[in-house]
């Protein structure tokens, strides 16, 4: 099977891959990093190496998450797109698009055929739709490269009725406020006939979660220390990438599992491109990602305030992942 090139395929971008990006890393650094507790957002973990770093950690034993929820797609795919007809499926943060072949799939079956893929990561975005181009040929597919936290309110999502989607427990890498936000920014791109598909990882026994995030081959540990090379490449940065360990612990209190990465010692990290000097003492720690769990409580009431409602909840076998189908409230 021949694979379309690149320049056949349909993208549109948001961010220029080179400029933006760097502007944006610029912005969230000086940010993050000029004032402790030091912190960066997790978008900047999915460069090229990152995003294939993050399709590893699907594969792993430990990361039950893709493989729960593509059983529950699996389970509600074919009645959510009975129920909605839906012409274009639109995803957010659709990385690789692999759990995506369930949803267009029903797709299909219900009659609609077109895709709108959404992601920063211009190389996953890319590949993802490189591959789709040449195993499912009847599909209109449209790349968006861009940021959920810029871009989301001008995306373009094609005929209605619609079915977004949010996979993977994306939306638990954003705090509850951000969230909220999040999905009421989504909630106006939704029609009445349209809904939008949330996976959610849930609460759970913490050692379930913290080996989860802290796998035995060492996988997660390279996808968090990955964000220091993405600092070094992009700004001139000299981090010791290998000497930062990795720490991933859960919060029971706000019910999340917090990313950070540790300074083996004393360290004056240079930054030249972000005009920046971070000291670090030995031991402190950077905060790289949240990753909150729901229950169906938190769920719904996250969905209210965004102005959607809860029309149906699935939990898979082991309890340990859920899939959420929210319409408009109204
Ligand atoms: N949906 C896929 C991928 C989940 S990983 C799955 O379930 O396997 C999270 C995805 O969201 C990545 O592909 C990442 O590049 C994307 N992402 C992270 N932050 C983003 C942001 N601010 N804007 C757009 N996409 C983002
Ligand atoms: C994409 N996101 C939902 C993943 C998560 O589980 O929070 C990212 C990840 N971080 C460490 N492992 C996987």
């Amino acid at each position: 099977m021949t694979q379309p090139s690149d320049a056949d395929l349909d993208v549109l971008t948001y961010l220029d891959a080179g400029e933006d990006v760097r502007a944006q890393l610029i912005a969230d650094v000086r940010h993050g990093l000029s004032q402790r507790p030091y912190a960066l957002p997790p978008k900047h973990l999915y460069d090229a190496r990152g995003s294939q770093l993050f399709e590893e950690i699907t594969q792993l034993p430990e990361y039950y998450q893709s493989r729960a929820e593509a059983g529950l797609l699996e389970r509600v795919a074919t009645d959510v797109a009975g129920e909605l007809a839906p012409q274009t499926l639109v995803e957010l943060g659709s990385g690789s698009s692999r759990k995506t072949r369930i949803l267009l799939e029903a797709l299909r079956q219900a009659g609609g055929g077109a895709y709108v893929a959404f992601d920063v990561s211009d190389d996953a975005l890319r590949q993802a739709l490189a591959r789709l181009a040449g195993e499912a040929p009847w599909l209109a597919t449209h790349g968006v490269v861009g940021d959920f936290d810029r871009h989301l309110g001008q995306l373009p999502v094609g005929a209605g009725p619609r079915l977004l989607a949010l996979l993977g427990g994306t939306i638990g890498n954003l705090d509850p406020a951000a969230q909220v936000a999040f999905l009421a920014e989504a909630a106006s791109l939704l029609d009445d006939d349209d809904g939008l598909l949330i996976g959610m990882d849930l609460v759970k026994d913490a050692s379930v979660l913290r080996a989860a995030y802290d796998d035995a081959a060492g996988v997660t540990a390279e996808f968090n220390r990955n964000v220091l090379a993405v600092l070094n490449r992009e700004l001139g940065g000299d981090f010791p990438v290998e000497e930062f360990a990795h720490v991933a612990r859960w919060n029971p209190a706000e019910q999340r599992i917090e990313m950070r990465l540790r300074a083996p010692r004393a360290l004056a990290v240079t930054l030249p491109g972000a005009d920046l000097v971070v000291p670090l003492e030995a031991g402190e720690e950077i905060l790289t990602e949240l990753s909150c769990k729901f229950t169906r409580a938190s769920a719904a009431q996250r969905l209210a305030e965004a102005g959607l409602r809860l029309a149906r909840w699935e939990v898979d076998e082991g309890q340990r992942f859920a899939v959420a189908l929210a319409r408009p409230a109204t």
